[in-house]
């Protein structure tokens, strides 16, 4: 029986959500009957809580060094597989200005943007615009900035999300829908839309907000919304391979009134929670959610 570690916790800001997504992926792992499963709790930056004998790694953190490319990385070192893209892809994934100039060096579409720094006085882009640290993921420090007088507080806040320095992306703003399409071993999983209050999906609506709904394209009443399925699934394995990602990546998207579709980032260790949204689009194509983790986990990979 193959031995499998479900890497969960981590040190980062995600830490409480990632042992969540652990728990149920090593639940679901179990319960296939196949696997001896070992829950592993990191709680600091290395593998030292790691046992021996580890077949494959399940990597269910989110966040920092679960999902920069460092665990990542330290599993190469090892030489024991785990779900999820490579270290690069990871380091990349994560920093947004990377992964757009990808992305535009590719031809995937993305949104116009710019850099920021202290002392920038106005918007590098016309208004309105989005300000966000390249390389947080729950929405801290980003804000949409629709008049010139309310920029220099939005610079400040991304620079203070980041440490106060360095450089910040700031992003035209796409006014319209928000979806996002999981890639499993390459292959797009079905669209979901994020309807949020107000149509912007901040650190409140994430996490705090009991009104956001997560409806499949495909239940849409307008017939249009099929063919913006397909164009949605097409873009985001264009963006997975753009950025070399394996095993699973959940790509997310605003699309404009006028149906164009802009990749806003990729998550490389998407959440694996009850409402989660890969989990939520695997089961959609007839899987239960503990044969989505064994498919992902089957991916598993080193470099
Ligand atoms: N260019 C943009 N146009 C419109 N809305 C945006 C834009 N960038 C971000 N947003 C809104 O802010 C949310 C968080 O931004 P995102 O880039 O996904 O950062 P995070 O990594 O924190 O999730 C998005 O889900 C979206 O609702
Ligand atoms: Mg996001």
């Amino acid at each position: 029986m193959k031995k499998i570690a479900v890497l969960m916790g981590g040190t980062s800001n995600e830490r409480a959500v990632s042992l969540i997504s652990g728990k149920n992926v090593a639940e679901a792992l179990s319960s296939l009957g196949k696997y001896e499963v070992v829950p592993v709790d990191l709680k600091s930056d290395d593998l030292s809580a790691l046992p021996d004998g580890i077949d494959a790694a399940y990597i269910a953190l989110h966040g920092g060094w679960g999902e920069n490319g460092g665990v990542q990385a330290a599993l190469d070192a090892r030489g024991i597989p785990y779900t999820g893209p490579g270290a690069m892809s990871s380091q990349m994934a994560m920093d947004k200005v990377k992964t757009k100039m990808i992305l535009e060096m590719k031809g995937v579409p993305t949104a116009a943007w710019s850099l920021a720094s202290p002392g920038t006085a106005a918007s590098p882009l016309p208004l309105p615009v989005v300000v966000k640290p390249p390389c947080d993921g729950s929405s801290v420090g980003i804000t949409k900035v629709s008049a010139a007088d309310a920029w220099p507080s939005a610079l400040e806040a991304a620079l203070a999300a980041q440490g106060g320095g360095g450089e910040v992306l700031v992003e035209e703003f796409i006014p319209g829908r928000e979806t996002t399409v999981g890639v499993i071993d390459g292959e797009a999983l079905p669209a979901i839309e994020i309807v949020a209050k107000n149509g912007w999906y901040g650190y409140d609506e994430k996490y705090n907000s009991e009104e956001t709904r997560y409806p499949f394209l495909a239940d849409s009443a307008d017939p249009k919304d099929a063919e913006l399925e397909k164009r949605l699934q097409k873009v985001a394995v264009d963006a997975y391979r753009a950025l070399g990602c394996r095993g699973v990546t959940r790509v997310d998207f605003r699309v404009s009134p006028m149906g164009r579709i802009y990749v806003l980032e990729l998550n490389t260790s998407p959440g694996f929670t009850s409402h989660s949204l890969v989990p939520k689009a695997g089961m959609r194509t007839g899987l239960t959610f503990a044969e989505v983790c064994d498919r992902i986990l089957k991916s598993a990979r080193h470099d």
